[in-house]
């Protein structure tokens, strides 16, 4: 049976470090499912429509990776898609809190998926997509942080901003 698995977030920007948690997924299970997040309380700095092309591009190399957008529960999602697995990724002690309580409660509305964490490289351990939105809005560099075409869609993105300001 092939081992499925479901990387959900709200890759608001993909960063660099989801993609070398997405490669490293890749390798591990048979195929791996990007989804996501349609409908969030926050307003997202880049539409769903925008986040889906963006990943795609960058996942385009890795035949056993899809891009999609999911809404309602995960684990029923994950469920939908017979997958077996969830990734999380963890960078930092910081991050356990959210993710165990958010696996313990995947866990309790379904003891069919189960949630694997892992590290990305520690190059990437300290990089967000908040940060790597902050950096931006200010004008600072994210060159290496996400994948050129994130930086080119950002940097378009405040262009198209900056205009509507004035
Ligand atoms: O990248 P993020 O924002 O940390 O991802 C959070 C995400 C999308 C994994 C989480 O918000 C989620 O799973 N939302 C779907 C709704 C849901 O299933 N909620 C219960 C989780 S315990």
């Amino acid at each position: 049976m092939k081992l499925r698995a479901v990387y959900p977030g709200t890759f608001d920007p993909v960063t660099n470090g989801h993609l070398d948690l997405i490669e490293r997924s890749a390798a591990l299970f048979d195929e791996l499912i990007v989804a996501i997040l349609k409908n969030t309380e926050k307003q997202p700095f880049f539409t769903v429509e925008e986040r889906v092309e963006m990943l795609q591009t960058v996942v385009a190399e890795h035949a056993n990776v899809s891009v999609t957008t999911f809404d309602g529960l995960l684990v029923d999602f994950v469920e939908r898609r017979q997958a077996a697995v969830i990734v999380r990724g963890i960078r930092a002690v910081s991050d356990y809190e959210y993710e165990l309580q958010m696996a313990l409660m995947n866990r309790r509305l379904s003891s069919r998926v189960e949630t694997v964490f892992m590290m990305p490289a520690e190059t990437y351990s300290y990089l967000s997509s908040r940060l790597v939105r902050e950096i931006s809005q200010l004008g600072g560099s994210v060159r290496g942080l996400v994948p050129p075409i994130v930086e080119k869609r950002l940097r378009s993105k405040q262009r198209m901003l900056a205009l509507e300001r004035s």
